[in-house]
């Protein structure tokens, strides 16, 4: 058995019938000029190289949402998409914003947000965040209405914690559908979905637990330090004793990544939440960070090697 057929590249999403790699494509920056730069140090091109080396790797799970570069991202996506021969699972987000003080906004911010993707149906449609005023109850009744209207293929949520999650999942169970994903943060620095039993309760229900910031935003990486600190907004996030108290984890992950070929922190990084039974989505800003990324699969770390990095995680 070569290495590529121990450790699969692709994993169901959640209960439905879709598979998707297991390191998939996150598309925040695209059209982002305010956190990300876009338009000052990359651009179209370069999104679309990284989009076609992402694909030519084995990635078939795009993430985009209708606030990412108030839907430039998914008018990229869509742009994308139909310029290229291979299927693709196409996840994106609908925003609970203010005004948005019922249920039935999900149908407008649907419908445009598959105006921009050029597609009939989006694969996954999530509810981005569990902000009031509208319940959790009443998003996935509308999310249901989608299903059965043939607009969204599967449902899933973000940033839901232990309890909401619980919540979605029975309204959508009352409308005999099945919660395929729960997007959050989850990363080697950011552990909460281990710690709160969400990862174990997405595991036990067939839930798909996305991974978003899964490089701590270009942190583990390992090409940030106290004296080469992030650009823009990502500086006030990574003072200085931040940066500082990270690096003999990022030691550790080049130590490990070397006993494996000469694989990156980057690459060390995604592949501990591929271990932990997540869906690492990395943004890509460039080809160069996607292919990167995408060889996070096809190997794994030993168990060893995990419950290590965990401890060096762990300050
Ligand atoms: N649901 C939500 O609320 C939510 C929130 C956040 C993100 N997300 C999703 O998750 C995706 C990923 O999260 P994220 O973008 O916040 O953080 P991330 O994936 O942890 O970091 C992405 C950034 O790290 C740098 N990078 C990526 N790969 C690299 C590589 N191989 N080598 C060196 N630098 C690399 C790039 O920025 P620089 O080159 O500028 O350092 C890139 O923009 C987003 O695109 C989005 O789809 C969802």
């Amino acid at each position: 058995m070569n290495e590529k057929t121990s450790f699969p590249d692709q994993v169901q999403l959640g209960r439905t019938h879709m598979s998707i790699s297991v390191v998939g494509l996150g598309t925040w920056a695209w059209g982002d000029r305010l956190m990300w730069g876009y338009g000052k140090g990359f651009g179209d091109d370069d999104i679309r190289q990284a989009f076609e080396a992402s694909v030519a790797a084995g990635i078939n799970f795009l993430d985009t949402a209708e606030i990412y570069g108030r839907g430039r991202s998914e008018s990229l996506v869509g742009r994308l998409i139909h310029l290229c021969n291979t299927p693709l699972v196409v996840a994106t987000k609908c925003f609970p914003y203010p005004y948005r003080v019922s249920a039935r906004w999900l149908s407008k911010a649907l419908n445009k947000s598959l105006k921009r993707l050029h597609m009939e149906q989006v694969h996954l449609y999530q509810m981005h965040w569990p902000f009031p005023p509208v319940s959790i109850e009443s998003w996935m009744n509308a999310m249901a209405d989608a299903v059965e209207a043939g607009l969204v293929r599967a449902v899933g949520v973000s940033n839901y914690n232990l309890e909401q999650t619980q919540r979605a999942v029975a309204a959508l169970a009352r409308r005999g559908l099945a919660l395929a994903s729960n997007q959050v943060s989850y990363s080697l620095l950011y552990r909460q979905p281990e710690q709160s039993g969400l990862l174990d309760y997405c595991r036990e229900q067939g839930v798909t637990l996305i991974a978003y910031s899964p490089l701590a935003q270009g942190l583990l990486t390992g090409k940030y330090s106290p004296q080469s600190r992030p650009p823009g907004l990502r500086r006030l996030r990574f003072r200085r004793n931040m940066l500082e108290r990270v690096q003999p984890l990022i030691a550790l992950m080049r130590e490990i990544g070397e006993g494996h070929g000469g694989k990156t922190p980057a690459q060390v990084a995604l592949n501990w939440v591929i271990c932990k039974g997540a869906i690492p989505i990395p943004g890509a800003k460039n080809a160069h960070q996607a292919e990167q990324n995408a060889g996070a699969m096809g190997w794994r770390l030993s168990s060893e090697e995990v419950a290590a990095l965990d401890k060096a995680a762990s300050f």
